[in-house]
């Protein structure tokens, strides 16, 4: 058992926080917005997330797991610390390091004893050695701490299914004593036999940005494939299923749809470009990834266009679906964003409903009718646009879906609805790369 500090307890910090301490260790999870803390202190948790609620109950009744924004003394008392902050991406495309740095010059202000420092956070390739230079040059002992470089895989909306089972994980540093501490960390995973790749602080910075830029290269290959099957009359799926079955491809990720969004993707492949071209290295195939998803979701607004004949002025169109995937209430970068910009653009009315994302969408795009429910998203629309996998859409009651609407012109732009039951029910539908699937 080991006494942890996370500094940033957004969600990664949080699930890692709350994760850790299921694992036995004694957490104190510290942010710097006390708004965020004291949600947290009465009970209540500050992001959609399943099963986190009661990770965190479990943990806090226990006395493994608290809350603070007096990150000082947590650091004092800690053996761990874990940088969970944001590296959000900066005006030049590489990722804004401000926050990493900020904590590092406070960490080393309140060195008292060996500790092992921990990015979380994923950060540039290179920046456990900045983080050390920040801290020896306050503390000037270097003796006292080692830097690891321990990257999160957790997918939102399984975070911490992901996180509790992992397939490996990563741990980065080129002490014996930090290695021996992080598996102490990770006691109960360890002894479970969970695969642990440990390696120097570049590599396992790098393993991140790897998974991550391939994940995605993955993505925008699928939508370049299903972009393809529109043209020449294949179904995607098919053809996804016929990959998928080899090994060395598996079928994981080969879900076409409007483009990757969220806090990762876009930043992390942005950010690895970036960093490379420092290094005067071309990332050639994961700039062509960037590029091909940028447009991805044109592709969905060119179904719209086709479906009315080009013009839906003056129609009303209500998207389903704002968060960049199910299970979440994130919308960052999420494609429903510019494919709403551009129906507004063609002066079509936009209603949106989704079952977590409202209140977040609202922030970005407060001028749209917001509906509560999915019926009334629905009544009198003249189209639908299914923006985001959530089972409520995918479980619809389509024959009461046509009563509903005026229209009866629907795009299903993540493949969730059966064009069978679709045509059964008299709608004019487009998907993504099953054009002769009726
Ligand atoms: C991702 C990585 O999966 C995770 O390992 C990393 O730690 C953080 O970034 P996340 O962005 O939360 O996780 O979600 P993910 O499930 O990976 O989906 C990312 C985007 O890709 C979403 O917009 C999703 O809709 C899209 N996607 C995913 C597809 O379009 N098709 C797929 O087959 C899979």
């Amino acid at each position: 058992m080991k006494r942890i500090t996370v500094i940033g307890t957004g969600y990664v910090g949080l699930v890692t926080g709350a994760g850790l301490s299921d694992f036995g260790n004694q957490v104190i999870c510290t942010d710097i917005n006390e708004d965020k803390i004291n949600k947290l202190l009465s009970g209540e948790i500050p992001i959609y997330e399943p099963g986190l609620k009661e990770l965190i109950d479990r943990n806090v009744s226990a006395g493994r797991l608290t809350f603070s924004t007096d990150i000082p003394p947590a650091l004092k008392k800690s053996e761990v610390v874990i940088i969970a902050v944001w590296t959000p991406m900066g005006k030049n495309g590489g990722a804004d390091l401000s926050a990493v740095k900020s904590v590092a010059k406070m960490i080393g202000e309140n060195l008292n004893g060996y500790k092992v420092i921990c990015t979380k956070s994923t950060v540039p390739i290179g920046t456990g050695k900045i983080i050390r230079e920040i801290i020896e040059k306050i503390s000037g002992d270097s003796q006292e701490f080692d830097v690891v470089s321990n990257p999160e895989f957790l997918r939102e909306g399984s975070a911490v299914k992901d996180f509790l089972i992992p397939n490996r994980i990563v741990i980065g540093s080129e002490s014996e004593r930090a290695q021996k501490v992080m598996k102490q960390v990770y006691r109960p995973l360890f002894i479970n036999e969970t695969p642990i790749v440990t390696t120097d602080v570049l590599s396992a910075e790098t393993i991140k940005y790897a998974s991550n830029a391939f994940l995605a290269v993955k993505i925008s290959y699928i939508n370049e494939l299903a972009n393809l099957c529109d043209a020449t009359g294949a179904d995607v799926h098919l053809v996804a299923r016929g990959m998928g079955l080899d090994g060395r491809i598996s079928s994981k990720f080969l879900h076409p749809g409007p483009g990757f969004g969220g806090s990762c993707f876009p930043k992390d492949t942005s950010a690895l470009v970036h960093m490379a071209k420092k290094e005067n290295v071309e990332m050639k195939i994961v700039n062509a990834a960037i590029t091909s998803n940028s447009i991805q979701w044109m592709q969905i607004t060119n179904k719209l266009d086709t479906l009315f004949k080009d013009s839906f002025e003056g129609k009303t169109i209500s998207i389903l679906g704002l968060t960049f995937k199910a299970n979440t209430d994130d919308v960052r970068q999420s494609p429903a964003t510019p494919v709403i910009e551009y129906i507004l653009k063609q002066k079509g009315n936009v209603r949106a409903y989704d079952p977590e994302g409202m209140a977040n969408m609202k922030k970005l795009l407060p001028g749209i009718n917001y509906c509560e429910s999915l019926q009334k998203a629905v009544e009198g629309a003249d189209g639908l646009m299914i923006m985001t996998e959530w089972h409520e859409f995918r479980a619809m009651d389509l024959k009461k879906i046509a009563d509903l609407m005026s229209g009866n012109i629907i795009v299903d732009a993540r493949n969730i609805l059966d064009p069978k039951e679709l045509k059964k029910n008299g709608f004019i539908f487009e998907n993504v790369g099953r054009p002769n699937v009726k």
